[in-house]
């Protein structure tokens, strides 16, 4: 008797009850007068005693199961096919939305773009998937140069070589193949690097590449255009200052860093007690460059930079792990309410 109770719990379940008539088909073939269930409670008097409370109880739901489904389906129909507009209470409040708030990377990369857009730079963007040319060789990378270990990154194909971006200086490439000087660009994108995850480093993250090439262009114009960008990202007085670096692309390269916005120079945690703290790459768009791209240089000179958008975010909004920026808490995004 158990196995044929246990078959039924199936049957009711499987049973379309998709009309009215299906329903009463139902209930009649179930729970009728001579139905299934009152010939089981007539089977059930001859259930041996030792087995009566098992079988019972399982009978029993197996009662309320039916019921259910009968219940359930006859709401379903009764339910008003249409509510009309004079049944709906209009003035009971409707279910409160949370509004939404833009990516604090997004809040920087558009304050970037309109900075620079205020003197003038238009804004272009490419392909995160380059080839070997634009990423590596045209930006003055040799092939086997120690330069491009520091800028791992992951190969789709090898020979010829397609990998993601490592950095958006590919664009510098593309803009200056495609467009004759005067070129005044940023170039906002998203960047890869093979690198271990950790508070300041992640294998995505994001740039901003600045580029302009026009004739007599010097390092003067670069320094006073950072120091612009500088001002209006961190403030009237904070100050900038430049050390000597290298890029295979730029001569001379040089690193800027920002008078520490959190202490304002005195020196913290945040800038490692000495009152500066490193934003950006630059330098002199090397000749090379220039004629890998058909400008020429005898003619042309030109400046670039190059900053990390989560950097620059961190230090603006103190935000003190890289991979909050990825890890989609609303916790963290909801800080951001309000701001554009
Ligand atoms: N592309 C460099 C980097 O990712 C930054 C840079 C850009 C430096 C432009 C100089 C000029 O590290």
């Amino acid at each position: 008797m158990l196995d044929k109770i246990k078959t039924l719990f199936r049957v009711v379940q499987d049973s379309p009850v998709l009309t009215k008539e299906d329903l009463e088909q139902f209930r009649i073939h179930f729970l009728g007068r001579k139905g299934i269930l009152a010939g089981l409670f007539e089977e059930f008097k001859n259930v041996p005693p030792d087995q009566k409370k098992e079988t019972g109880r399982i009978l029993n739901d197996l009662k309320i199961v039916i019921q259910e489904k009968i219940d359930a389906s006859t709401q379903k129909f009764e339910a008003p096919e249409e509510t009309s507009i004079s049944q709906l209470d209009l003035t009971r409040p409707v279910n409160y939305m949370e509004p939404g708030a833009r990516h604090p990377l997004s809040i920087v990369r558009n304050l970037i773009i309109e900075i620079f857009s205020r003197i003038g730079y238009t804004v272009a963007e490419d392909r995160e998937i380059e080839d070997d040319w634009h990423n590596f060789t045209a930006l003055n990378f040799p092939e086997e140069h120690p330069a491009r270990d520091m800028q791992d990154t992951f190969f789709i194909e090898k020979n010829p070589d397609i990998a993601l971006r490592t950095h958006t200086s590919s664009v510098q490439i593309r803009t200056m193949e495609k467009n004759k000087p005067p070129i005044r660009s940023i170039f906002p994108g998203r960047v890869f690097r093979n690198e271990v995850i950790s508070a300041r480093a992640h294998c995505i993250f994001h740039q901003v590449e600045g580029l302009y090439v026009d004739k007599d262009v010097s390092f003067r114009d670069l320094k006073q255009t950072l120091l612009y960008f500088a001002k209006e990202m961190f403030g009237e007085n904070t100050q900038i200052r430049l050390r000597p670096s290298y890029f295979p692309f730029t001569e001379p390269s040089g690193e800027m860093d920002v008078s520490c916005n959190i202490c304002g120079g005195v020196g913290c945690n945040i800038c490692k007690y000495t009152g500066w703290v490193e934003i950006l790459g630059c330098g002199m768009v090397d000749p090379a460059v220039l004629e890998n791209c058909k400008i020429d240089s005898e003619i042309y000179t030109g400046f670039a930079f190059g900053m990390g958008i989560e950097r620059i975010t961190m230090l603006k909004y103190q935000i003190k792990d890289l991979r909050l920026f990825f890890e989609n808490d609303l916790r963290f995004l909801g800080q951001f309410k309000g701001i554009f």
